[in-house]
């Protein structure tokens, strides 16, 4: 499974973090930068990696900054993203299983990196899973298709 990474300078530390942890898990991580810590503006890291899930490159994709929630804002713009900013394991295993979320957002500032790190794991080891909650993602994905 190939997975995406992006951080903001306010979330490069935790970006290299997870990025070397879930790779030891066998995870295979496509990094989108930045390269070294340098202050950067979050919406050019969401673009990129929303547009990694858009164009298949990746599966999934997570993004950092300070707060999670600029990332979560830009990468949310992109029709067909999902993004969820998650702040506990319970918030990433159900923004998997009801709302099939395909991007994972986290404030580097806000948790410790072994929580961030359990977070990650079971947003990307927790199926969709479907059932009830199959129409309302389908509902969120006409909406995506009508907008202009
Ligand atoms: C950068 O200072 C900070 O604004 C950014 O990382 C993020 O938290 C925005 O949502």
């Amino acid at each position: 499974m190939k997975i995406g990474i992006a951080s903001d300078h306010a979330g490069y530390e935790l970006k290299e973090y997870l990025k070397i942890n879930l790779q030891k898990d066998g995870y295979e991580i496509i990094d989108y930068g930045p390269f070294l810590k340098k202050v950067v503006d979050y919406p050019d890291y969401a673009e990129k990696v929303a547009k990694g899930i858009l164009n298949k490159e990746i599966e999934y994709g997570i993004l950092i900054c300070g707060t999670g929630i600029g990332m979560d804002i830009v990468a949310n713009k992109f029709n067909g993203i999902r993004a969820a900013r998650c702040c506990s394991t319970y918030d990433a295993f159900l923004a998997r299983q009801h709302n099939d979320a395909n991007v994972l957002t986290l404030g580097g500032r806000l948790i410790g990196k072994e929580l961030a790190l359990e977070i990650a794991k079971i947003f990307l080891s927790t199926p969709f899973s479907k059932g009830r909650h199959l129409k309302r993602v389908n509902k969120i994905k006409k909406i995506d298709n009508e907008k202009n």
